[in-house]
């Protein structure tokens, strides 16, 4: 079992998208993943409630004290989900103190990458105090496809002392298409769009040995 957050206080970086989309994929191979919407926007919840026939089950988690009580579910899920807030900082630091593993979904824009430093302060701590856990990792988003991931990006991150993903996610219209029908890029016909997807949960995965199923 492990709680994974996509946490980033920026708003707009990607992280419902993120949240969604890497919840279905775990659930394609076979796990029990419940999703948990810990941002007061709602925007998880709203996602879901957009489709009927969503198959994963998702709860709203946002306050602090609230998230504490994740511990209590973790036995009934392979994987749990959480979709960070933006800006909410007693929010972010119950969910790092709640997590195995927290994606950071950062935009490849200097500025974006800049305002990562006060949650990779946040993590540091709690590593320090835990000897290493939650393991976290950023993860390009919205990337321009025909333009060059600049070294620059990668190089900027890499001051972080964090691993980056290989794999980004590009900027495409199907993203924003399925989550206003309340799906994922994995039940649409956009097969780059999937095959990155399915890239970035085998990378997790991999960093994250002993939980849940990886096959596809
Ligand atoms: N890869 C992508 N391609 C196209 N549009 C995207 C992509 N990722 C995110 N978006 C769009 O960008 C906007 C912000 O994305 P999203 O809501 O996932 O970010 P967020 O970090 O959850 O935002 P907030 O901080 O407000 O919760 C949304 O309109 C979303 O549809
Ligand atoms: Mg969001």
């Amino acid at each position: 079992m492990a709680v994974i957050s996509v946490l980033n206080p920026k708003g707009g970086s990607g992280k419902t998208t993120l949240t969604t989309n890497l919840a279905q994929a775990l659930h394609l191979r076979g796990n029990k993943v419940l999703i948990v919407d810990s941002d007061p926007q709602g925007s998880a919840r709203d996602w879901h409630a957009a489709s009927e026939a969503n198959p994963l089950p998702l709860v709203s988690l946002d306050r602090a004290n609230n998230i504490k009580t994740l511990s209590s579910m973790t036995e009934s899920y392979d994987h749990i989900v959480l979709d960070g807030a933006a800006k909410l900082e007693d929010i972010i630091a119950a969910a790092i103190k709640a997590s195995d593993f927290i994606l950071i979904p950062v935009q490849p824009s200097p500025y974006d990458i800049w305002a990562a430093s006060d949650l990779v302060d946040f993590i540091k701590a709690r590593q320090e105090v835990t000897d290493g856990s939650p393991q976290a990792a950023f993860v390009i988003t919205r990337h321009i496809e025909g333009t060059r991931l600049g070294d620059d990006v990668r190089k900027a991150l890499d001051e972080y002392e964090l691993p980056v993903f290989r794999t980004a996610i590009t900027q495409r219209q199907i993203y924003p298409q399925t989550a206003s029908e309340g799906r994922t890029v994995l039940d649409g016909d956009n097969a780059k769009a999937r095959d990155e997807i399915n890239a970035l949960a085998d990378e997790l995965i991999a960093m994250m040995p002993d939980t849940g199923r990886g096959e596809k």
